[in-house]
């Protein structure tokens, strides 16, 4: 009898405790993986234009890794496009909305600071945005940058960016390619 009572006595908590599994379930769904491949365009002079520098260390930075361009504490803002394939014509994807600054005052190391939102425009991630932040060292053939973060589809999104530099044209224009690799 008291066995029966004590077993009776669990079964509302058991209940709750599957409803409180079930409801954090539907509050994060199932994670799926998902594989962006991108290519995006940073021009920083000519008819395409899609950067701004809004703050320059003048003379007084050391240069950024030999290069004549950048000094430490250089900031660049980019509305940069991304497309499917490395033409400018090819399909565009979404844009890359954010900034980077020249974050090493060490002369010999060319490394950015980058901040940025991936904006889909296109197919099933319409609207939603990946918050990528990171380390550029330009001269690495690949750079790894995370993803902290989303928006729409990628709501709580994590995962990484490995980045390549495809093109690159006396500092005017840069052509990356980007492979995102997203839990959300
Ligand atoms: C500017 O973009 C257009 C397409 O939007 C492209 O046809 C043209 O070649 C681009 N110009 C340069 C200098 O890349
Ligand atoms: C993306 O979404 C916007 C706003 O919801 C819509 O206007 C646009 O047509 C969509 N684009 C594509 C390619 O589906």
């Amino acid at each position: 009898m008291a066995r029966r009572l004590a077993f009776a006595a669990l079964v509302p908590l058991l209940l709750m405790f599957m409803a409180f599994v079930v409801s954090l379930a539907c509050a994060f769904g199932p994670q799926q993986s998902h594989h962006l491949h991108l290519y995006m365009h940073d021009f920083a002079a000519g008819p395409n234009v899609s950067t701004i520098r809004v703050g320059v260390a003048h003379d007084t930075g050391p240069l950024l890794g030999g290069s004549k361009l950048w000094r430490f504490g250089d900031m660049v803002v980019m509305d940069d496009a991304l497309t499917e394939g490395p033409g400018m014509g090819s399909r565009a994807l979404g844009r890359a909305q954010g900034f980077y600054i020249a974050a090493s005052s060490k002369g010999s190391d060319p490394t950015l600071h980058m901040s940025f939102d991936l904006l889909l425009t296109s197919g099933p991630y319409n609207g939603s945005t990946l918050a990528v932040t990171g380390r550029d060292n330009v001269m690495a053939p690949v750079r790894e940058l995370s993803v902290v973060g989303g928006m729409g589809r990628f709501r709580m999104a994590t995962g990484y960016v490995l980045m390549q530099t495809v093109e690159w044209w006396h500092g005017e224009y840069a052509l990356l390619e980007l492979d995102v690799y997203v839990h959300a």
